[in-house]
């Protein structure tokens, strides 16, 4: 296991709504029941709500939040969450209609600011891989400057073998350091039948075929009105490190620690 893990995972997915936040978040609530300095960001998100923080107003993502409240991070927005558009749209797209493109030096800064502040940072990034930040620049490059190992979260589904092999394969020509694949079940399970196996047999094909390590499968939760939306977080933070802890690969949360 890549012996990295210690300063942190820049966490990417094969697609919007696969389950980043969730994953981030429960990483980043069982880095901090292990007593970890664990920092979190969300460089770039789109679909901000305003709010008013430390006396000034200012958009924040929802994203943020969670890994925020999941970490219970004291760092600035500035830097948890530097570049935040209120339109829920592709950052590129947000960023050209209200005339603020994203300066990716910045947002690097930030990056670099919170990691000295931290012994480990986990990382959102938005989308997938190759959606655009700027005319230059994805969220790969994004991934590349921040020099952490990534994880891809991914649909256990049927249609996520070319999803998950086509983001390793753009991983790997880029050289970035792959610490694996996550499979998370954003959605409930398939029930029976083919639905079923695709699920069963899709993480060892994609291990063998994208000679990469699986690092979990965390299955769909019922976030209950007692751990859902509305709910105190202390017990939503517990509840995120058991998924970590109950369905992530051991030696993997260890490289975390370092140890
Ligand atoms: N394992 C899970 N069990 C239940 N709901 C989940 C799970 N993973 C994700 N979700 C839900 O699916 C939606 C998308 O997940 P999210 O983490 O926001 O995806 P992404 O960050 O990739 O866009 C959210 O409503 C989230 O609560
Ligand atoms: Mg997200």
């Amino acid at each position: 296991m890549n012996n990295e893990l210690n300063r942190g995972l820049f966490i990417t997915g094969t697609d919007t709504g696969v389950g980043k936040t969730v994953v981030a978040a429960a990483l980043a609530a069982w880095c901090r029941a292990q007593g970890l300095n664990v920092g979190v960001m969300k460089p770039i998100a789109t679909g901000g709500h305003r709010a008013r923080t430390a006396g000034s107003a200012r958009v924040i993502s929802k994203d943020a939040r969670w890994l925020v409240r999941a970490a219970q991070a004291q760092d600035p927005w500035t830097l948890v969450n530097p570049v935040c558009y209120q339109e829920p749209l592709a950052p590129l797209t947000a960023a050209r209609r209200c005339r603020q493109p994203i300066r990716l030096d910045q947002v690097q800064q930030a990056f670099e600011r919170l990691a000295a502040r931290h012994d480990l940072v986990i990382v959102e990034g938005i989308g997938g891989l190759l959606v655009p930040l700027t005319w230059q620049a994805s969220v790969l490059d994004l991934a590349k400057g921040f020099r952490l190992p990534v994880v891809l979260v991914s649909r256990p589904q049927l249609g996520t073998l070319n999803h998950t092999l086509l983001s390793l394969a753009c991983l790997r020509s880029a050289r970035l350091p792959v610490a694996g694949v996550i499979f998370n079940a954003a959605r409930p399970s398939s029930g029976r039948g083919p639905g079923r196996v695709a699920e069963h047999t899709n993480p060892e094909l994609i291990r063998r075929l994208g000679r990469v390590a699986i690092l979990g499968r965390i299955p769909h939760v019922a976030w209950s009105a007692r751990s859902g939306a509305g709910a105190p977080w202390a017990r939503r933070r517990r509840q995120l490190a058991q998924l970590a802890a109950r369905h992530l690969a051991s030696e993997f949360l260890a490289g975390l620690r370092g140890s």
